[in-house]
């Protein structure tokens, strides 16, 4: 069998764990795909940097002329962000290459018409990487529980604003404190906006409430409130009363479903809630199914080496369809519902 091509745009702390482990893992790969993957080109925008394992001759900066050579059968969008992504997905798909991408920004703007571009040209568009890192949920709510009907998604989807809250809950800190020791030990970016201030998980929500209702929710619908008011004195008020607070994206179906809801703000929980004992950086989302009742995810929501996770499964899944000369579910079949930000309680 003609080895499949693999192109990756990007190689930061995703990209080069990707990499990596397609070299490392190469053999497994190839049985479980039942054809070789070879890693056909690197596009990066600096190409002088040192990247450990990476045969030079792969690396390019010019990540349009790599996919418009053609030969290339899955793209791996680790670059993140709106644009260049956005039109080299566009491109890729044009080119005839099906897409893994962990791009949450991306998914939650520009969702429906990258599914539809998708299945114009008959190819595949996997994104289990851009929610919550390691932990299977786009394709278990996607696939496993297609049968079911999801009314309710409850979860904390950023680890960084976990960390800070939970170092907050243990310590007594304050936010400053606690937002410090997160950049300290490299969760929290130089700048910690979008987490904080909640950007990072409406968009996460945006996907998950897209994939759970069957519609489309872009970031804009999402209610959003970020963690930084959150002070040392409302975790003692909290704890009087046996809870926690937790930054919580909360995605609900209208009883009637003709509606949706979608919003991101800190909330107090009972300490015998499940998602109460979720510490550090650690993610989890609680799934509420009419027929399979009540589900958690939980694991590692970011990281090189969890995100890198997500994104091999979704190559082998794109690769094995590729070879069937099929695709995976499509998504571009939704019925639009409107969204509102206030919940039905
Ligand atoms: N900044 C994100 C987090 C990374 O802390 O969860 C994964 O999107």
């Amino acid at each position: 069998t003609r080895p499949l091509k693999v192109a990756l745009l990007g190689c930061g702390v995703v990209g080069s764990e990707v990499a990596r482990i397609m070299t490392t893992h190469a053999d497994d790969l190839t049985q479980r795909i039942g054809a070789p993957v070879e890693l056909a080109g690197v596009a990066v925008r600096r190409p002088s940097k040192v990247r450990e394992g990476i045969d030079p001759a792969l690396i390019t900066t010019d990540a349009t002329a790599l996919l418009e050579r053609g030969d290339i059968d899955v793209v791996i969008e680790v670059i993140g962000g709106i644009e260049p992504a956005r039109t080299l997905i566009t491109t890729a798909f044009e080119n005839g290459a099906s897409v893994v991408s962990a791009n949450k920004a991306l998914l939650a703007q520009d969702g429906a018409a990258l599914h539809a571009a998708a299945e114009k040209h008959g190819r595949d568009l996997y994104y289990e990487a851009a929610v919550a890192g390691a932990i299977p949920l786009v394709r278990p709510m996607r696939e496993s529980l297609a049968g079911d009907k999801i009314n309710r998604v409850m979860g904390i989807v950023n680890g960084t604003t976990n960390f800070i809250l939970d170092k907050m809950d243990t310590t007594g800190a304050g936010y400053q404190e606690a937002l410090d020791e997160a950049t300290a030990l490299g969760y929290a970016e130089a700048d910690p906006t979008a987490d904080v201030e909640g950007y990072d998980a409406a968009a996460k929500a945006a996907i998950l409430a897209g994939i759970a209702f069957h519609t489309r929710v872009r970031l804009d619908d999402v209610y959003r409130e970020g963690m930084t008011e959150v002070s040392a004195s409302d975790f003692a008020s909290a704890k009087r009363m046996g809870c926690t607070i937790k930054l919580l994206a909360i995605l609900e179906r209208a009883a009637d479903g003709a509606s949706v809801t979608a919003r991101v703000h800190p909330a107090m929980i009972p300490l015998t809630h499940p998602l109460a004992s979720v510490r550090e950086a650690y993610n989890a989302v609680f799934v509420e199914a009419e027929a399979a009742g009540r589900l958690m995810f939980y694991g590692p929501g970011a990281g090189g080496s969890p995100t890198a996770s997500a994104v091999l499964g979704d190559l082998v899944a794109v690769c094995r369809n590729k070879l069937a000369q099929a695709t995976g579910p499509g998504e571009s079949a939704y019925t639009q519902l409107p969204v509102s930000t206030m919940g039905e309680v």
